[in-house]
């Protein structure tokens, strides 16, 4: 049973991409998404939003180019570290206005037929640049010569920049002046409040199947103190906290499984910005993707099956202790390359002890350990023993992965082997 059978979900809820399928419609997200909606049928021009990374920019944007993909020409530009040169041509290919020459004025000249022809024809002409903060301060200027194109009686083209913070600070700078004073509506986007942020969680789980899993009351609070509401920390945090959850062979998503998801992803992030969300760095975001990254890999290493859990029970890997908050969490996790055989007889065990290694003792410290015919997550378990129960060692080995093994006698006298990472030394 993999992470997501376990919680009886069609798929991940808490994805990072930007899918408009997720889009959850919170207040803020809402009035975003009507503003640029009113822009554009207003012809209002140039609009601006801003707002903090993982905020929600690009999946509304994503949102608002499926409203608007039969009723108009859309060019989106997703990387916008362009020349002016470059730029105007990524409008031309996006738009498919062709050309016959690559002259610059010729090339306007077509750019504004194809305005006129399609303002002529009712329908809008929207150019968005994502990521508008990484725009040279030359093809800002050229967005500006471009948003000239006008007849009359309108706006021949609606520009939409959506960035970070920075951007809206640079366009007050005096040199963005004249393009600062072009933009006839402007937005911020804020994160989630605590109730959206809880909603957030409820409408995503629903989208992904609904499935079993509930995030109990303490830990969607400590979810949302841990994310400031933030959406993209509030799904790295959930998805690693549901994955400990499962390690746990929990379907309840408790406080201390936000705390460990949240140490575990986040430490360096908030560490290195002294807690405040609000002002991550390119390395900060930068860790938080890789860390997600690797999040992700192992998520869907699970669905693949490239990362096998060993093969028992309704959870099949196995904490090595019970997760509390302040605990990292050892997993007991074998990949198929490394899967022992199933041999009861191993290689690597060590010599039967002797008549004094014979009285070492272990004794079960989590709530339930498995007991298994071979030294090996991938051997089927047989039968489990309680915390507290107490073993004499009859011998020691490893498995592939380097992990150790106790050979003990279960309750009706047969060999098996217990996994060292659930027993400690009596
Ligand atoms: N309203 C929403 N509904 C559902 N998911 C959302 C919403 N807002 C954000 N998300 C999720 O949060 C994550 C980050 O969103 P997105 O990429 O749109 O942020 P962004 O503001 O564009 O970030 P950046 O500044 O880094 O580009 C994505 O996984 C996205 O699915
Ligand atoms: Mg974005």
């Amino acid at each position: 049973m993999d992470y997501l059978d376990f919680f009886n979900l069609l798929e991940d809820p808490f994805r990072l991409t930007p899918d408009p399928f997720y889009f959850y419609p919170s207040h803020e997200h809402n009035e975003i998404l009507s503003s640029l909606n009113y822009a554009v049928e207003q012809q209002e021009g140039f609009y601006l939003a801003t707002g903090e990374p993982g905020t929600g920019k690009t999946t509304i944007l994503k949102v608002f180019i499926n409203n608007w993909r039969d009723k108009a020409e859309i060019a989106l530009i997703m990387t916008p570290r362009l020349s002016p040169e470059e730029f105007l041509l990524a409008l031309i290919e996006d738009l498919k206005i062709t050309l016959n020459t690559k002259n610059k004025n010729e090339v306007i000249k077509s750019f504004r037929d194809f305005l006129v022809e399609h303002s002529s024809a009712g329908r809008r002409v929207i150019i968005i640049v994502d990521e508008a903060q990484n725009l040279p301060d030359e093809t800002l200027e050229e967005l500006r010569l471009l948003s000239n194109l006008e007849t009359d009686k309108e706006k021949l083209l609606q520009i939409i920049l959506i960035g970070q913070p920075e951007l809206r600070n640079r366009l007050l700078t005096s040199a963005m002046r004249q393009l600062n004073q072009r933009i006839t509506l402007r937005a911020a986007l804020k994160p989630l409040g605590m109730n959206e942020t809880s909603d957030y969680i409820n409408y995503r789980l629903i989208k992904a199947g609904k499935g079993s899993v509930i995030f109990e009351e303490g830990a969607r609070k400590l979810l949302f103190k841990r994310s400031k509401g933030i959406p993209r920390l509030i799904n790295l945090i959930a998805s690693r906290a549901m994955m400990a959850a499962y390690l746990d062979v929990s379907r309840n998503v408790r406080k201390r499984h936000i705390g460990y998801a949240t140490r575990h992803l986040l430490d360096d992030t908030m560490n290195s910005n002294s807690g405040r969300w609000t002002r991550f760095g390119a390395k900060p975001v930068l860790a938080v993707f890789l860390v997600a990254l690797a999040v992700l890999a192992v998520v869907a290493a699970f669905g693949t099956g490239m990362i096998s859990i060993p093969p028992s029970g309704p959870a099949k890997a196995v904490p090595s202790k019970p997760i509390k908050e302040d605990m990292p969490v050892k997993v007991e996790i074998v990949t198929s390359s490394q899967t022992p055989p199933q041999n009861p007889e191993p290689k690597g065990v060590q010599a039967s002890p002797s008549p004094s290694e014979v009285r070492r003792r272990i004794v079960v410290a989590v709530e339930s350990a498995k007991l298994r015919p071979a030294p090996s997550f991938a051997s089927e378990a047989a039968t489990s023993a309680p915390r507290g129960k107490s073993f004499e060692v009859l011998a020691e080995s490893s498995d592939a992965a380097g992990k150790k093994w106790y050979k003990v006698n279960d309750a009706s006298g047969r060999e098996c082997w217990i996994s060292a990472d659930v027993v400690k030394e009596e």
